[in-house]
């Protein structure tokens, strides 16, 4: 591994495509507004469908009137021959299904990117939210939102020019009837406000009931997710039984939910079905009557009859297509719930990369609280010169690992400054803060990958003798090689299939890789073997002679690889000094220390 000389921040920019544009970020315009910039940014395609969906429309439109000139000119009067208008009429039948594949293709590609553009917004925002807001919101509402949410602004986004067309559909089937026959035309639409409204009350009655089965579905999803995360616990605790009948009740929940739909779907089908037909049956009649009375064509009425058919779509689809609308609102509103979140810990426009090369530490008169709750840190300061190894010691909850997050600037203090190297952390970007600062905590978080990918995390192209170094240096090559496939070995989810220790050596050999300055050892060490705890510690000192490092321990093994020891007691620094000072001069410490070992 290289040594500090050569230490270069090396937080990687994300390389995938960015999203073509944002959304608005104005919070009081109409969520559309808001997701207008995206639809803009992909106004080709729209207008591209659009253009091929007009083509389609007119070929539509247009059969009926060739049908009606066949029937009236070659079938009734014999005065011209068949041929040319079947041919007509194949020549349209062929371009509109031509043409509505290809528009309603543009359509669907236009929605699916926009919904692309809109994740990718909701990701990168989500990068860039401090811990403050993970501790809020729950993990299952974020991955609800980006997937659910932003699903069903797309279907309102592909379906809206659909409906545009098929009402414009009706406008043109309208227009033409009434230049046929007024009356007729006038009692073909009586009954579509009927059908109208229907839509309206159906939509009226499902729309709670698909907020109650999507409810109903995200709770059983949380129980099965919870019962396949929780298995370990679940099964130490024999309480198999119990996760059964609590799904089972809550699966007999979304059956109702779902029957109860279902049910109002049915009263309402047929109505709706049939009810434009009463419409075709009062025109047949008193078009019958007509074509009788010779007052109107026989091709004519058949033609008129095709346009009904024609102008039910827009009245059929509208009450759905509301109700995908006000569904889609409640989801923007979700999802720019997200967006407009912003970040607590920002980095200064223009600020400059942290050129830490010494890595000494200094916090001084730091007040700091969670949220808005009491303050955690009171008055604390603390100072670690480059090169030392220093223990931070003190009860659980004392504000150990609070410490550590101020340090990396994973929350902001309250007031009073941390700095590194003379710098403070705010003034810096947080790229080279993080790659500065290596942080490993108590519970290693491995992803389900090889180990060669998990060590390599923070620096993805290292060689293989650049990850095998680190892990030598964490103690982990000796197991490592052990595992069937070495260093290609895939982890369980969680690193699951390894056992405690040998997933804080993989996390600590990820952040020995990136070779940080300063490493924060957060109870990094709780699972592994006293021995080889202490070969990591001179493996530390000998990759770097002036690395500078904090470690938080309960165990008087790790804390005696300090060369100093700092006592933490009601959000202060107590009191600093050797192992042995301390515990001849403090008494608080000689208690934290027989505290600790009573909890092991
Ligand atoms: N994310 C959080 N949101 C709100 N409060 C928190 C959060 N993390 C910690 N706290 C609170 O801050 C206090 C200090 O917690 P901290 O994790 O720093 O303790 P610690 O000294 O590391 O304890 P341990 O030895 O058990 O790891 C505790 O009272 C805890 O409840
Ligand atoms: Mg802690």
């Amino acid at each position: 591994m290289a040594d500090t000389a050569s230490f270069e921040p090396v937080a990687v920019e994300a390389r995938y495509p960015a999203p073509r544009a944002g959304i608005d970020p104005d919070p009081a315009k109409g969520w559309l507004r808001r997701v207008w910039p995206l639809v803009a940014a992909r106004r080709g395609l729209l207008l591209g469908s659009l253009a091929l969906a007009l083509v389609a429309l007119g070929a539509q439109v247009a059969a009926p009137a060739v049908l009606a000139a066949a029937i009236d000119s070659s079938l009734v009067d014999g005065s011209a021959p068949l041929g040319p208008f079947v041919v007509t009429l194949i020549i349209l039948g062929v371009a509109r299904g031509l043409f509505a594949g290809a528009y309603r293709y543009g359509l669907a590609l236009m929605a699916l990117r926009i919904e692309t553009d809109l994740r990718a917004t909701l990701y990168r925002h989500l990068t860039t939210l401090s811990f403050g807001f993970y501790d809020r919101v729950q993990s299952g509402q974020i991955i609800s939102r980006a997937n659910s949410d932003i699903r069903s602004v797309q279907m309102v986004l592909a379906f809206a020019p659909l409906m545009g067309l098929s009402i414009l559909m009706f406008v043109l089937a309208f227009v033409i009837m009434l230049r046929i026959d007024v009356p007729l035309t006038l009692l073909a639409v009586a009954p579509l406000p009927f059908v109208y409204l229907l839509g309206v009350r159906l939509r009226n009655q499902i729309f709670p009931l698909s907020w109650i089965t999507q409810a109903r579905a995200a709770d059983l999803a949380t129980i099965v997710d919870e019962n396949v995360h929780g298995v370990r616990v679940v099964k130490s605790f024999a309480q198999e039984q119990r996760q059964l009948e609590q799904l089972a009740r809550s699966a007999q929940r979304l059956r109702w939910a779902n029957l109860v739909t279902v049910d109002t779907r049915s009263r309402y089908a047929p109505v709706m079905e049939n009810l434009p037909r009463v419409g075709l049956v009062v025109v047949l009649l008193y078009g019958g009557w007509l074509v009788i009375d010779g007052q109107l064509d026989l091709g004519v009425l058949v033609a008129f009859n095709a346009y009904i058919l024609m102008m039910q779509t827009p009245f059929r689809v509208l009450g759905f297509f509301m109700m995908l609308t006000q569904r889609a609102a409640a989801s923007a509103e979700r999802i720019f719930e997200i967006l407009d979140e912003a970040p607590d810990v920002c980095e200064r426009p223009g600020a400059p990369d942290l050129v830490a090369s010494h890595g000494s530490v200094s916090l001084r008169d730091v007040h700091f609280g969670y949220g808005d709750g009491p303050d955690v840190l009171r008055g604390l300061d603390l100072d670690v010169a480059a090169g030392e190894t220093v223990a931070l010691v003190g009860r659980t909850g004392s504000g150990k690992s609070t410490v550590a997050r101020l340090i990396g600037r994973f929350y902001d203090v309250r007031s009073g400054s941390v700095r590194i190297d003379g710098t403070d952390v705010r003034d810096v970007t947080l790229a080279s803060l993080r790659a500065a600062v290596g942080l490993v905590l108590d519970e290693p978080f491995l992803f389900s990958a090889s180990v060669h990918d998990n060590i390599a995390y923070g620096r993805p192209d290292a060689s293989r003798a650049d990850v095998e170094a680190a892990a030598h240096a964490a103690q982990a090559h000796g197991f490592v090689t052990a595992l069937p496939d070495g260093y290609d070995t895939v982890v369980g989810e969680r690193g699951y299939t390894l056992s405690g220790g040998q997933r804080q050596r993989i996390a600590i050999a990820r952040t020995l890789l990136v070779n940080p300055p300063l490493v924060i050892l957060d109870d990094a060490t709780s699972a592994i073997d006293v021995g080889v705890e202490s070969q990591i510690h001179e493996a530390l000192d000998a990759l770097l002679a002036h690395r500078t490092t904090l470690v938080i321990a309960h165990r008087l093994s790790t804390i005696a690889l300090a060369s100093r020891v700092v006592l933490l007691v009601d959000g202060r620094v107590a009191a600093t000094g050797t192992h042995t000072e301390l515990m001849a001069t403090e008494p608080r410490y000689a208690a934290v220390l027989a505290h600790a070992e009573e909890a092991r």
